[in-house]
């Protein structure tokens, strides 16, 4: 009987360090992804996933000519020209709207 409890009680501590090695070897694959997620700090601004209208504004609308200061235009005026500037420039409908945004809420109404 003893050696029959003996070894039930063995078997759990078995399992229980099978556990732990799990547990534990898990937390370590876990460790160079958590590094990686706080070195977002250090991407540069060209590849930051969330750039602002203003930002996008800057990067792709003097490219071809001088920027042009928001207040130059209306809302109504920005629209259209955003029409054909998003065209010249080859812009993604999202990278669109957040200049126009940008450039309507700063507009010489
Ligand atoms: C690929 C080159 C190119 C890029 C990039 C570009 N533009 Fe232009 N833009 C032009 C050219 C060429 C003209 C003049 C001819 C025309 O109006 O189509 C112009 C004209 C303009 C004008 C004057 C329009 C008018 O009716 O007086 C504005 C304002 C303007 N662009 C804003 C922008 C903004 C905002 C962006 C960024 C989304 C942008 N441009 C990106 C080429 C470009």
């Amino acid at each position: 009987m003893t050696t029959l409890k003996s070894f039930k009680t063995r078997g759990r501590i078995a399992l229980g360090a099978l556990l732990l090695g799990a547990l534990a070897s898990s937390l370590w694959a876990a460790e160079p992804a958590a590094a990686d997620g706080s070195a977002t700090n250090a991407v540069p601004a060209a590849v930051k996933p969330h750039l602002t209208g203003a930002e996008l504004y800057s990067i792709h609308c003097n490219r071809c000519h001088a920027e042009r200061y928001p207040t130059e235009r209306t809302a109504a005026q920005w629209k259209t020209i955003m029409l054909h500037m998003q065209i010249r420039a080859n812009l993604p409908g999202k990278q669109a709207r957040l200049i126009l945004q940008y450039l309507q809420e700063n507009s010489g109404r």
